[in-house]
This record gives C-alpha cells, structure tokens and sequence, in this order.
C-alpha cells in the first residue's frame, strides 16, 4: 500500500443512543469517499459488538483484538471492500474489548498512528453509549460527528455525549447529522432545537453536516450486505450521504 498522505481527517461517528445508524451511515460515507478516489480506513470501533464485518459480509479472519493482545500488524488485519476502501475489523462477544486499560488503549492508538498515514480518511464507527471506547475514540478524532434522529431519547443522548466531550475533553466543534427524517424541514427543525440546547447549556454552536431521509434502501442494504449507496445509487439515502460526502471534501 502507498503512502498517501501524513495527516489524514480522523472523523469518529457517535451517537449516545444505539440504534440510530451510526454503522450504515459509516459504511457508506466511506464508500462515498472511496468512490470519490480517496482512501478510506474505517475502523469497528463498537470493541464488544462489532458489527461492520456482518453488515459488509466480509470474511474476518483476524480482528483489531489480535493488535491489542498480540501485537499483531494492523496492515495484516486490514480487509479491502472495493478498491480504496479498507476495514480494521473488530470482534464481537469479547468483554474485555469494550473495557481496554489505559495502556491497552494507549497501545491501540501507537499501533494505529502507524498506519492510518496510508489514507486520506480514517472513520471510527463507535459503540452506543459514552463508555470508555466512545470517549476515547472520540478524543483521538479530528472531527466529531454526533449522529441522532428525530426521537427525543436520541437527543438528549446525543446531548450527554456532547456534554461529556466538552467537560471532560475540552472539544467545541461538534458535527451533527440527522437520520431517519420524514423530510427536510424535520431536519431543520430537529437541528434547531438541538443547536438552542447545545447553546444555551453548554455554549456549543453546533455544525449541520447534513440529514438522512427514512429510506427502506438501508434496511434492505443491511439485509442484503451491501452499502446501499452501492445497491441503489439513485435512493434518497444514497443522495443524502452523496451530500455529506461532497460537503466533506468541499
Ligand atoms: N435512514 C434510515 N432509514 C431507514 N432505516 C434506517 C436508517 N438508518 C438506519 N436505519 C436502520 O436502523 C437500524 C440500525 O442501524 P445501525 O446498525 O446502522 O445503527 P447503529 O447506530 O450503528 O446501532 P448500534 O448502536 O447498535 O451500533 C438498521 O436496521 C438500519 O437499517
Ligand atoms: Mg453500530
């Protein structure tokens, strides 16, 4: 593999709340950006559940579990999707992924650094909730990107997590994406009320990265393993994460 470039855009995509399409939104943006010729890493970072394997149908033999308890090579562990774009695999029913000791963490992080100059993008999809992994994942990352719906759970996770960052991390610079709206003008409004919390509380002046319609396309696209900005270009939700893609590299 070639060098690319020293400094890639780490994005870490986190949500608080499970279940709001942090994995399918992850997918796709990385093969949006693939598709757009530039070289993606995206790593499972749901340590305890992983999910990105099962959701792309790829065979894992090795796992990012085998570079914290083996010292192993992340490029040996590397799976290549479509040309440009590449997954660090993790693993699924193993506690002790989801609760790494600071050193492992600390391990984790040199033995990624190592790698992640061979791509222009690198997008960490995190586990639901503000555990250790999230927060860490978080940190490392460049850029934040909070994804939530319209459900009020959803917000306020989305909240707690911001909240934690900025306490905790000293982070200010928040990217938000609505998924699963019935239109835009749900969007707008979900947007604006977060922003007036995000505001008012904490004195954080969010950035709108973009929304995603409801669209049966994913569902079908993660029954079907496939990103389904592959399977059906043309959908809303395919258009929408074109969108944010483009927004992205402007
Ligand atoms: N825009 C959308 N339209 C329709 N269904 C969607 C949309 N986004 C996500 N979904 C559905 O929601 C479900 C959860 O999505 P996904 O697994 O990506 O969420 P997640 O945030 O990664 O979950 P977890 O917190 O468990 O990791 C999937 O079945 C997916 O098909
Ligand atoms: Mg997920």
């Amino acid at each position: 593999m070639s060098e690319t470039n020293s400094s890639p855009q780490i994005i870490c995509i986190s949500s608080g709340k499970g279940g709001v399409g942090k994995t399918s939104f992850t997918i796709n943006l990385a093969a949006a950006l693939a598709g757009k010729a530039r070289k993606v890493l995206l790593i499972d970072g749901d340590l305890g559940l992983a999910n990105v394997d099962i959701m792309l149908g790829l065979n894992v033999t090795h796992t990012l579990r085998e570079i914290v308890e083996e010292g192993r090579d992340p490029l040996e562990i590397l799976v290549e999707v479509m040309p440009g774009f590449f997954v660090l695999p993790a693993s699924s029913g193993v506690p002790e992924m989801a609760s790494l000791s600071y050193e492992e963490q600390a391990f984790l992080t040199e033995s990624l650094e190592q790698i992640i100059g061979n791509f222009d993008f690198v997008l960490v999809d995190t586990a639901a909730g503000v555990g250790d992994s999230v927060l860490w994942f978080n940190n490392w990352a460049g850029r934040n990107f909070t994804i939530l719906s319209p459900d009020p759970t959803a917000m306020t996770d989305a909240y707690a997590l911001i909240k934690i960052m900025k306490t905790r991390y000293q982070k200010t610079e928040f990217h938000l994406i609505i998924n699963n709206v019935k239109s835009r003008k749900e969007a707008q409004e979900v947007f604006a009320n977060m922003s007036a919390v995000l505001e008012n509380f904490l004195g954080v002046k969010p950035c709108f990265q973009g929304a995603i319609p409801q669209d049966s396309a994913v569902s079908m696209a993660v029954r079907r393993q496939k990103p389904f900005l592959v399977a059906q270009p043309q959908a809303r939700a395919s258009l929408a994460v074109m969108e944010i893609c483009n927004k992205l590299l402007a």
